[in-house]
């Protein structure tokens, strides 16, 4: 499937590359090779009356143009930095290298060089990658994907716009802890359970309606945990639990809170939680307080200063980054959902959150399902197989017939979340270039279309084969 793509990604290149050669008044004799159709036909120089201007190598990487020197009418031009930048634009930011070695070779690579910002795409999230059972996912950073334990974040406070990836980030949290099944959960989403009630029934979990509801029975937990490690002479949780005198095993309690804001207009609340974040850490109770209001007001200094790891997703100023943070930098990180900051022991590191693939609970069926719809199969077969393997809207809908705007935005936002398509990836210049399929959606396709399509896959290599075979003869008889 991806020769498939890369062999259409091939015609296109040379196809734009034959209408700008033609156009910058490059060539010889206009001609033999003006449309897609030709793309075979310009394959076979032999036999051929008119000599094309074009031979097409593909390599796994890029393609090779090899342009014929004969038919070109100011070489100079051609192996000019100015020619390459052009074409370069031409082919939305592909880069060129141009050889000129008994022969003009052009090599273009198929993708666009994509902005280094652009690179950390949203991944879905792999619960099998878990180091530990007190690891949580942090997100995909420049080097790797980015785990880290619940004892090393210690107590955290999230902050970010509306809209920007707390929820989502807690989510994948919380599957991560409830997989690891060593930690007890406190849940409290702000909205009434509305986001965190489908984890009620979950051993070890308790969803709260208000903050107090939970918080006093935990004041009460802390105290005797603080009174039991006085008894057994130990400093922590960890020295506690591996003391074989002591009253045996104390789990870790993490209190997620989704929306501090809220939380704080209960009254009183304020005192035990900021006695909670300052002595629970001790007897290992991890307090993870998000805000999507990070002013002074909802994150008081009281309640900040015991919050050891900070995250930030996109905010809109330097003043909310501030408070996060306590520097400024949030701001500036690309307005993306799930783009963060963390400071975490005097580093920080930036990272695209994991999409936790959770059920909601007022979504369609289909919009959960991970198996394609008919109508998004046809859709799925036109990026394929016409439009290079790019999600652009406004083609997918010419190359399928889809009338509805709204559908086909529709499955793209699907297909991003389920990992099928890159988010809108830009090249260097920051031109936007559309979605990409992943290898995902070629496997899902190839599942939904069966043996047949397996068949039709293997005919498809073969013949690439043979088409690199023959190019590269020619190559060398030019050579
Ligand atoms: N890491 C992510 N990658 C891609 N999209 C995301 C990510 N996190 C969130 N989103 C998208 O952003 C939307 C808002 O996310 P949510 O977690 O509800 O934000 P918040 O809780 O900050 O308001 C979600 O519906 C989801 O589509
Ligand atoms: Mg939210």
């Amino acid at each position: 499937m991806a020769n498939q793509i890369e062999r259409r990604v091939a015609e296109h290149i040379a196809t734009m590359t034959y209408q700008h050669l033609t156009r910058s008044n490059l060539v010889r004799d206009p001609a033999s090779f003006d449309s897609a159709q030709d793309f075979d036909s310009a394959q076979d120089a032999q036999g051929a009356t008119d000599e094309p201007l074009i031979w097409v190598w593909q390599c796994p990487d890029r393609v090779v143009l090899i342009v014929n020197p004969l038919r070109i009418k100011n070489l100079d031009a051609l192996l000019s930095h100015r020619f390459t930048h052009h074409l370069g634009t031409v082919l939305q930011g592909r880069r060129i290298a141009v050889m000129n070695h008994r022969g003009i070779f052009l090599q273009v690579g198929y993708y666009p060089e994509l902005a280094r910002d652009l690179a950390l795409a949203s991944k879905p999230l792999d619960l099998s990658r878990q180091p530990s059972p007190l690891h949580v996912p942090i997100g995909a950073t420049h080097r790797d994907d980015l785990w880290l334990s619940l004892v090393e974040l210690d107590a955290i406070l999230i902050g970010g716009a509306r809209r920007m990836g707390k929820t989502n980030l807690l989510h994948g949290w919380i599957a991560a802890l409830l997989q690891g099944g060593e930690t007890r959960l406190i849940l409290y989403d702000g909205k009434g359970g509305v986001e965190f009630a489908r984890y009620a029934h979950q051993p070890r979990v308790q969803v709260v309606e208000k903050l107090s509801d939970a918080l006093g029975e935990l004041f009460a937990e802390m105290n005797t945990r603080l009174d039991a490690l006085r008894r057994a002479r130990v400093a922590n949780l960890a020295e506690y639990n591996r003391d074989k005198n002591a009253g045996g095993r104390l789990e870790r309690i993490a209190l997620i809170v989704d929306e501090l804001a809220f939380a704080l207009n209960e009254p009183g609340i304020e005192d035990v939680l900021v006695d909670v974040i300052a002595r629970g850490g001790a007897v290992g109770i991890h307090p993870i307080l998000a805000t999507q209001r990070p002013s002074s007001d909802v994150v008081t200094p009281r309640i900040k200063s015991n919050l050891v790891t900070r995250l930030a997703l996109p905010v809109p100023d330097r003043a909310s980054s501030m408070v996060i943070l306590d520097r400024a930098g949030a701001e500036a990180i690309a307005k993306t959902p799930g783009r963060l900051l963390i400071a975490h022991r005097a580093r920080h590191i930036e990272a695209q959150a994991f999409v936790a693939n959770i059920e909601t609970p007022n979504s369609s069926p289909s919009l959960v399902s991970s198996r394609l719809s008919e109508r998004e199969t046809r859709i799925a077969q036109a990026i394929v197989e016409q439009l290079d393997g790019w999600f652009v809207t406004k083609r997918v809908m010419a190359a399928t017939g889809e009338r509805d705007v709204g559908f086909v935005n529709q499955v793209a936002q699907r297909w991003e979340l389920l990992g099928y398509l890159t988010p809108v990836l830009k090249n260097a210049r920051g031109h936007n270039l559309g979605r990409r399929v992943t290898e995902r959606l070629n496997q899902v396709l190839a599942h939904e279309s069966g043996e047949s399509a397996n068949e039709a896959n293997q005919v498809e290599s073969g013949a690439n084969l043979d088409l690199s075979a023959e190019n590269a003869a020619c190559a060398e008889r030019k050579g």
